[in-house]
């Protein structure tokens, strides 16, 4: 298997594709293909480029046993379409943003997060940026299962 390239992307890349970064590279460095994925979170917007995750984002992922250290925002660019395997959108508006901006190159899968989760109960994991606290746990939650189904769908894949 050569190295399989995966990117997560949200709306601002301060929430939800941080920690979807964050818990997909834990996973993956526990189960030891560290250096078979490599991984990398980007937003469809441009507001928070430079910026670190959410302290929200931050503090659930702590409470949870992952480390969002050292992220900073950075906008979807063109050559991510050509160099990822993988374009994995956290909700359909991401998904939709895109396959808007798709170039003539593009040689990866671009799909949904949640549809690495057999028989989900959800299809977006929802934004959290402007809701409770509680919205945070739920995304963590969400990502996990769609983190362990990606890593199955990689694995099977090769
Ligand atoms: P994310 O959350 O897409 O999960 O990073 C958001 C962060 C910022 C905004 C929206 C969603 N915003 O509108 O600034």
């Amino acid at each position: 298997m050569g190295l399989c390239k995966v990117l997560f992307i949200c709306l601002g890349n301060i929430c939800r594709s941080p920690t979807a970064e964050a818990v997909f590279k834990k996973i993956v460095e526990d189960r030891g293909f560290k250096d078979r994925i490599y991984i990398d979170s980007c937003g469809t917007g441009a507001w928070h480029v430079g910026n670190l995750p959410d302290s929200r984002a931050i503090a659930a992922a702590e409470k949870r046993g992952y480390s969002l250290d050292g992220h900073r925002a950075r906008q979807l660019e063109l050559d991510d379409y050509a160099n990822f395997d993988y374009m994995i959108a956290m909700d359909r508006q991401n998904l939709l943003d895109i396959n808007a901006k798709m170039p003539a190159t593009c040689n990866g899968s671009i799909v949904l997060f949640t549809s690495f989760v057999r028989d989900s109960q959800v299809i977006d994991v929802p934004d959290p940026y402007y809701g409770s606290a509680g919205g945070f746990d739920e995304v963590i939650n969400i990502v996990e299962k769609a983190s362990a189904g990606l890593l199955e769908a990689i694995l099977n894949a090769k």
